[in-house]
C-alpha cells in the first residue's frame, strides 16, 4: 500500500485512477471482504454466523457499535429503534406530491432527505449526539417510509406502525395490513425478510457507501447524506441490479425459459448488445459471493415453506447460473452470482412488488451508510473529498469577437 497523499505533499504527483479500481479512499475497521476467497466479515464476524445466529437489530448494533450487544444492550436498542418507528404526519402531505406511479426509490429519494426538514435536533454532523440520535431515526423510519411509499402507490392508507412487533414484523404489518385487515406476521417469512436485511446492511465502499462518505464530507447533514447514498443505489450496477435481474429473469422466461437461456447467453457475450446478466459479476468477488449462497437457502426455505414445488423463477435463475458458470466468458472473467441473483425471487414469493426491491435494499443499507459516515467523521484526520481530474481540454484560449467565430 503506498500513501499518496505522502507521495503528493512531496512532489505533487496523484494518481489517474477512474472508477476506483486501485485506490483506497479510506480506512475502516466495519467490514472485510476476500474477494478471492469469498468472505464477508462483519467486524470479524463471517456473515454465514451473523446471518443465522443475530437478527437485523443485532446486526445493527454490532455495524454501528463494533460489539455485538449483550441481552440489555439488545434491550435497550431494540426499545430505543422502537421509540423512533413514526414518521411526522406532514410527511405524508409532502407524499402525496408524488404521482402514484412515480419509483419508488424516487420518492424515497425525496421522503429521506425531507427528513433533514423534520428534525432539526439531529441534523448537525458534527455533534456526536446528533449523529447518535439521527442514526437511531433513520434506522427505525426507513421500514416505516419504505411502507408508506408502497402503500401510495396502490392507493391504499398507510398503517403506522406496530411497536409490539419485531422490526421486521412490523415492516410487514406496514406493508401488508390494511384498516380493514390485520397482518399476523409469519415467523418464516418475518425470518426470510430479516435475513434479506441482514445480507444488505453493509458492503464497505461500494458506490452508494462512498457517495455517502463523500456527500457528507462537506459537513452536509446526515439525512442529506443518506437520501444522496439512496440516490446512487438506485442505478441498475449497484442496488437496482435486484429490480433488473428478476425482470431479465422474466424476459427469460417470455421467450421460452430454460430452453432460451443458451440464446440469452449468446447476447450477453455480444459486446454490442449492451446486455449484461444482472445479478451477475463484482468488483470485488472474483468468487461466489457468500451472500448470493444465504439468500439461494433463503428461497428454498420460502418456496417450501409456501409448497411452491417448482417455481419457474428459480428453476430458470439455477440453470442460468449453472450455464453461466460453464462458459469460458464468465469462467475467464471470474464472474459469479452476486446477491441480487436470487434476492429478488425471495422477496417476491414473500409478495414484495419487483419495483420496491431496492427500496427495500436502501432500508437495510440504511445502517452501514451511518455506520460509515460516523466513522469517517469521527476521525480526527478526516477531510473533505476532493478527487482530482486528468484535465484533456484546451489550456488557455481567448474568446474572438461574434463576427470571427
Ligand atoms: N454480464 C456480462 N459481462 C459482464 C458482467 C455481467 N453481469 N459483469 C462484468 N462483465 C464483463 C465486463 O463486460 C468486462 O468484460 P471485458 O473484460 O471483456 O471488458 C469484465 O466482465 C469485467 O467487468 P467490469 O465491468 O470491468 O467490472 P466492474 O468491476 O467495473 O463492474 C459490476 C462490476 C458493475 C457489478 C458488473 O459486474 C455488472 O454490471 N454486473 C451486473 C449488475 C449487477 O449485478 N450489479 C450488482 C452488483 S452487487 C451490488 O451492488 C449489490
Amino acid at each position: 500500500v503506498i500513501d499518496i497523499r505522502k507521495l503528493y505533499a512531496q512532489t505533487g504527483m496523484f494518481t489517474y485512477d477512474p472508477g476506483f479500481l486501485s485506490t483506497a479512499a479510506c480506512q475502516s475497521s466495519i467490514t472485510y471482504i476476500d474477494g478471492d476467497k469469498g468472505e464477508l466479515l462483519y467486524r470479524g464476524y463471517p456473515i454465514e454466523q451473523v446471518a443465522t445466529q443475530c437478527d437485523f437489530l443485532e446486526t445493527c448494533y454490532l455495524i454501528l457499535n463494533g460489539e455485538l450487544p449483550n441481552e440489555q444492550q439488545k434491550e435497550d436498542f431494540v426499545s430505543l429503534v422502537t421509540n423512533h418507528t413514526m414518521v411526522n404526519e406532514q410527511m405524508q402531505f409532502f407524499l402525496r406530491g408524488f404521482r402514484r406511479d412515480a419509483h419508488p426509490m424516487a420518492v424515497m429519494t425525496g421522503l429521506v432527505g425531507a427528513l433533514s426538514a423534520f428534525y432539526h435536533d439531529s441534523i448537525d454532523i458534527n455533534n456526536a449526539r446528533h449523529r447518535e440520535i439521527s442514526a437511531i431515526r433513520l434506522i427505525a423510519k426507513m421500514p416505516t417510509l419504505v411502507a408508506m411509499a408502497y402503500k401510495y402507490s396502490i392507493g391504499q392508507l398507510y398503517m403506522y406502525p406496530k411497536n409490539s412487533l419485531s422490526y421486521t414484523g412490523n415492516f410487514m404489518h406496514m406493508m401488508f395490513a390494511t384498516p380493514c385487515e390485520e397482518y399476523v406476521p409469519n415467523d418464516v417469512l418475518v425470518r426470510a425478510m430479516d435475513r434479506i436485511f441482514i445480507l444488505h446492511a453493509d458492503h464497505e465502499q461500494n458506490a452508494s457507501t462512498s457517495t455517502v462518505r463523500l456527500c457528507g464530507s462537506s459537513g452536509t447533514n446526515p439525512f442529506a447524506a443518506i437520501a444522496a447514498g439512496v440516490a446512487c443505489l438506485w442505478g441498475p450496477a449497484h442496488g437496482g441490479a435486484n429490480e433488473a435481474c428478476l425482470n431479465m429473469l422474466e424476459e427469460i422466461q417470455a421467450m421460452g425459459g430454460v430452453a432460451k437461456i443458451g440464446e440469452f447467453v449468446t447476447k450477453v457475450k455480444d459486446k454490442n448488445s449492451g446486455v449484461k446478466l444482472m445479478g451477475f459479476g463484482h468488483r470485488v468477488y472474483k468468487n461466489y459471493d457468500p451472500r448470493a449462497t444465504l439468500m439461494q437457502e433463503t428461497c428454498r426455505e420460502v418456496l417450501g415453506y409456501l409448497g411452491v414445488k417448482n417455481d419457474p423463477l428459480l428453476e430458470l435463475a439455477m440453470a442460468l447460473e449453472k450455464v453461466a458458470l460453464e462458459d469460458e466468458y464468465f469462467v475467464s472473467r471470474k464472474l459469479y452470482p452476486n446477491v441480487d441473483f436470487y434476492s429478488g425471487i425471495v422477496q417476491r414469493a414473500i409478495g414484495i412488488p419487483v419495483s420496491l426491491f431496492t427500496a427495500i435494499f436502501a432500508l437495510a443499507r440504511t445502517v452501514g451508510w451511518i455506520a460509515q459516515l460516523n466513522e469517517m467523521i469521527a476521525d480526527p484526520e478526516y477531510k473533505i473529498g476532493r478527487p482530482r481530474q486528468l484535465f484533456t481540454g484546451a489550456i488557455r484560449r481567448e474568446v474572438k469577437p461574434m463576427a470571427m467565430r
